[in-house]
């Protein structure tokens, strides 16, 4: 089977400005991941020996990538590189306006040479299963665990070292959006013949609270994108992102304010700034209780040359209140500084979606108001009307020199950027002002939809899968890797560059890269899609984006056979798909993380370390859920390890880290919970300052 890939320009040329686009945003939000998609039921093909995945490639038994029917072997370096060609397509530059898809010759060149000492032999995959979304995606015991993950085929390379840090959500259970639920964090430890694994729950202050008050009248309960009491006040799960400051780790989450946790036992230490320190972003009229709701952002940035820890904190407009954008700025150890944003005329960089991440080079800040539209309603009425995001990205541009001690606002740059998306990141270098964004569109997709009770499917009008409730939603379009040059100093976007591929990049959801801090000069970013599947794209939301004015397929034109998840190195200099592996039918890959091979420095001398959730219970010693462990410069080979234990029940696994040593915390910064609350529980009953004496305080001496 020979692969045809579209190929068109999407050159938007020099000089667009804050002016191009007017605003036209609405809704505020919270966060979560892209789409999980994997593939499809009824849409799909059924699966069975071949695992056929769609016009654009084949599986064969191992789930190796075969990008042409002709291809050899997976593992031999012909079908690498005759993946490589297949996963490239549409990309385009200021220099080729009128691009025809020959440069896609190109893409073989792109072949690296293969080390003498690179790791050989991959992974038997396991059994082809059917082209189905996995439940098991929507179910997580809640076990901590302390055990040592088996190999299961495959080797575990010798030079594998240091300490993977994954963290997700454990679900409800109940039909709510999967990545509402209990952070829990997972730590694999490298370096030894096996691989122990500990897990532990995120164990913030509202952590205790909620187990103590199940079955009271001060319960918790999800209201979609949120858990709350309605006197306690709103869940902090910490359930999203690590940060590293070096020897010390965060643990972070959108509508709360980061933790400290130790390392080596993963338990929550410290939050970071005091309640006093955060600005509530929903009125306590609204959500009333001592554990106030602070929308923060799941990504705050570490310099680790300059040691300054650099967060958001965030209100959008709801009434009765007033909205705000903050940057706030810690050193590891004192107070949190602050400083309001606001534009050239003094109003506020107001963001009326939400924030998700922020960006940092040698001298910018980029805060973006990204795709997680949700109407300000949905975090008091669980069924109030899905609202779809702008389909543009308003970014806010601060000079970190701007930044001043005594002064409470900073002023900013606006820039819109055409696409939306939630996850980007920045070189580090800004040379002559000038910053590059590398940014992964989730163009024509809402991350903060998911799979409800009276959802049904938009291509046959069918109800959602019952045992998928709480799934979030596909995407409706195939999606758009970006890099664009902002003049930092003027705002304005001087170019863009983007690529996508009608295999590859159905929902680009998690990236990687090395180092835990932003290089000088990205070279190569890793990134996992999570495909296209029928089943997961719900009326309600195809309905929103029935007039998406950047749509590549038309939504009559979408996929009547479901697009695999695809692991994918991007080369952010030629913008190209470099390498990639398509995971194999009825699994869902997520959560990549780059580990540095020992003594290797290159961009691709290293290992990806992924999760692997199935429903398949035919593998001796493994659960269905795994971790696959990757070549980071031979992706398209497939796992050169694959780990499990009996034991092991992952659900959507979120962001990573890695640590290359780990040691008990001995940094001094810790917040007095229990004064930390002493305001907010002022005016409490009883019985609430009862709770958080006897059931929350005793955690936090
Ligand atoms: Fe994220």
């Amino acid at each position: 089977m020979s692969k045809i890939h579209r190929r068109d320009v999407l050159k938007l040329g020099a000089g667009l400005s804050g002016a191009f686009l007017v605003e036209n945003l609405s809704g505020c939000g919270n966060q979560t991941p892209a789409d999980p998609g994997a593939v499809g039921g009824a849409g799909g093909t059924g699966g069975g020996a071949g695992g056929l995945v769609d016009a654009g490639g084949t599986l064969d038994a191992s789930g190796m990538i075969d990008g042409a029917a002709d291809a050899a072997s997976p593992g031999d370096a012909g079908a690498t590189a005759d993946a490589r060609d297949a996963s490239d397509a549409t990309s385009e530059t200021a220099s080729k306006p009128d691009g025809d898809g020959s440069s896609s010759d190109d893409a073989g060149k792109d072949t690296d040479a293969k080390p003498e000492d690179a790791p050989t032999g991959t992974a038997d995959t396991g059994p082809t299963l059917m082209t189905r979304t996995p439940a098991s995606i929507v179910k997580a015991r809640r076990d901590e665990l302390d055990i040592e993950l088996r190999v299961l085929s495959g080797r575990l390379p010798t030079d594998l070292t240091g300490h993977a840090f994954m963290i997700a959500a454990l679900p409800w259970g109940d039909g709510t959006l999967m990545v509402n639920g209990d952070g829990i964090m997972y730590r694999l430890d490298f370096g030894g013949a096996t691989v122990p694994l500990k897990s532990r729950h995120a164990k913030t202050p509202c952590y205790y609270a909620d187990h103590a008050s199940t079955g009271t009248a001060n319960a918790f309960k999800n209201a979609g994108l949120v858990r709350f009491s309605p006197t306690l006040g709103t869940r902090n799960e910490a359930n999203t992102a690590f940060v590293r400051m070096k020897d010390r780790l965060l643990i972070t989450f959108d509508a709360g304010r980061p933790h400290e946790i130790d390392p080596t036992t993963l338990d929550v230490v410290t939050p970071v700034g005091a309640v006093s320190e955060w600005k509530r972003s929903i009125p306590e009229l609204f959500l009333p209780g001592p554990l106030a709701i602070s929308m923060s952002g799941a990504h705050p940035f570490f310099d680790e040359n300059t040691g300054e820890l650099f967060a958001v904190n965030y209100g959008t407009a709801i009434p009765g209140s007033v909205p705000f954008t903050d940057i706030v700025r810690w050193d590891g150890q004192g107070k949190l500084e602050r400083w309001s944003v606001v534009l050239s005329g003094g109003a506020t960089a107001e963001i009326k979606q939400s924030m998700h991440q922020i960006g940092v080079s040698q001298d910018y800040l980029v805060l973006m108001d990204c795709a997680f539209a949700i109407a300000p309603l949905q975090f008091l009425i669980p069924n109030a009307p899905s609202v779809a995001p702008s389909p543009d990205s308003v970014i806010y541009i601060v000079k970190r020199a701007d930044l001043k001690a005594g002064s409470t606002t900073v002023t900013a740059k606006k820039l819109v950027i055409p696409r939306e998306g939630a996850h980007f990141t920045l070189d580090y270098e800004n040379p002559s002002g000038l910053i590059t964004m590398h940014f992964g569109h989730n163009d024509g997709a809402d991350p903060a939809e998911w799979l409800r009770i009276d959802d049904v499917r938009s291509d046959n009008g069918a109800a959602v899968r019952s045992d998928l409730l709480g799934m979030l939603v596909t995407t409706s379009d195939v999606n758009s890797m970006g890099r664009y040059t902002i003049d930092g100093e003027a705002g304005t976007l001087l170019d863009t560059t983007l690529v996508h591929d009608m295999d590859a990049t159905w929902l680009p959801a998690i990236y990687t890269h090395r180092g835990s801090m932003t290089p000088g000069r990205f070279e190569d970013i890793y990134w996992v899609s999570l495909g296209y599947t029928a089943e997961l794209l719900t009326k309600r939301v195809y309905d929103l984006y029935a007039n998406y004015p950047y749509r590549k397929v038309p939504l009559a034109s979408l996929p009547t056979t479901p697009k695999q998840g695809t692991l994918f190195r991007l080369d952010v200099v030629t913008m190209k798909i470099a390498d990639a592996y398509r995971v194999p039918a009825g699994r869902i890959l997520s959560s990549p993380q780059f580990v540095p091979r020992a003594g290797k420095t290159g961009t691709r001398e290293g290992y990806l370390v992924c999760s692997m959730v199935s429903d398949d219970l035919s593998w001796p010693s493994s659960s269905g859920d795994e971790f696959w462990i990757f070549d980071a410069a031979n992706l398209a080979q497939g796992p050169l390890c694959r780990l499990a234990h009996p034991d092991l029940d992952l659900g959507f696994t979120l962001h990573t880290t890695w640590m290359d040593a780990i040691a008990k915390r001995t940094a001094t910064y810790r917040i007095p919970v229990r004064d930390d609350f002493a305001a907010g529980l002022a005016t409490q009953t009883q019985e609430i300052k009862t709770l958080f004496e006897n059931e929350v305080f005793p955690h936090f001496p």
